[in-house]
């Protein structure tokens, strides 16, 4: 599903909402049958790890530790997760191969890769052990025009081949012919401060 709407609509805060990062003050969010609200902080954290994969604007990965180490990471924290990928470095350095990375990048420490290549270490992190959602808030918004079509199309060949679903945010309403759904979210308050 893609995720359109103006600049303040809400549309990250959707996504986190989505993630239990931050709890609706009204209403339910249920993600894959579950009202996440009813889960305690520690079994939300894990219930996120197991089932969403998430791609951030500016890739969010540890700095200082490998790529396979940022790869790994959510699996540590969702045993079922953990169980698909099977053997994990193995199924770590094949994402790295289908998403077009050197070999040799997954002893590399995240930090001295180009910011193309971070955001490729970010969809195999996201994508190992085949969570249900990937959520992704603009992930092409870093690289530059040429890289951001590439990035785009490998995104959506990994999506096509993988068991997982994705939910995008972007400002570009010609990728809707990429999505089965398309949902556009308006800013209420602004719309009826105009209105007054
Ligand atoms: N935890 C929160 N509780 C209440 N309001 C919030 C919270 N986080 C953000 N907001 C407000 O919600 C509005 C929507 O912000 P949000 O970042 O979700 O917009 P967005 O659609 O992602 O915008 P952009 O396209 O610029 O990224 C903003 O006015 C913001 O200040
Ligand atoms: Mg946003």
């Amino acid at each position: 599903m893609l995720l359109l709407g103006e600049s303040g609509s809400g549309k990250s805060t959707l996504l986190s909402l989505i993630c239990g990062t931050i709890l609706p003050s009204a209403g339910q969010v249920h993600v894959a049958g579950t009202d996440i609200a009813t889960l305690s902080g520690g079994k939300r954290d894990r219930f996120r790890a197991e089932q969403i994969g998430v791609i951030f604007q500016q890739f969010n990965l540890l700095p200082f530790g490998t790529v396979t180490d940022n790869i790994l990471l959510p699996l540590r924290f969702a045993p079922e997760r953990r169980k698909r990928a099977g053997d994990a470095k193995v199924t770590a350095l094949a994402l790295c191969t289908s998403l077009g990375l050197p070999d040799d990048v997954v002893s590399a420490k995240a930090s001295s890769l180009s910011v193309g290549q971070q955001q490729r270490v970010a969809v195999a992190r996201a994508l190992i052990g085949q969570p249900p959602l990937i959520i992704a808030d603009e992930p092409t918004s870093a690289l530059d025009a040429t890289s951001q079509t590439a990035f785009l199309e490998l995104l959506f060949q990994q999506i096509a081949d993988s068991a997982s679903s994705l939910l995008m945010v972007s400002h570009d309403p010609r990728l809707g012919d990429r999505f089965d759904r398309v949902v556009r979210m308006e800013d209420i308050a602004r719309i009826e401060r105009a209105a007054a």
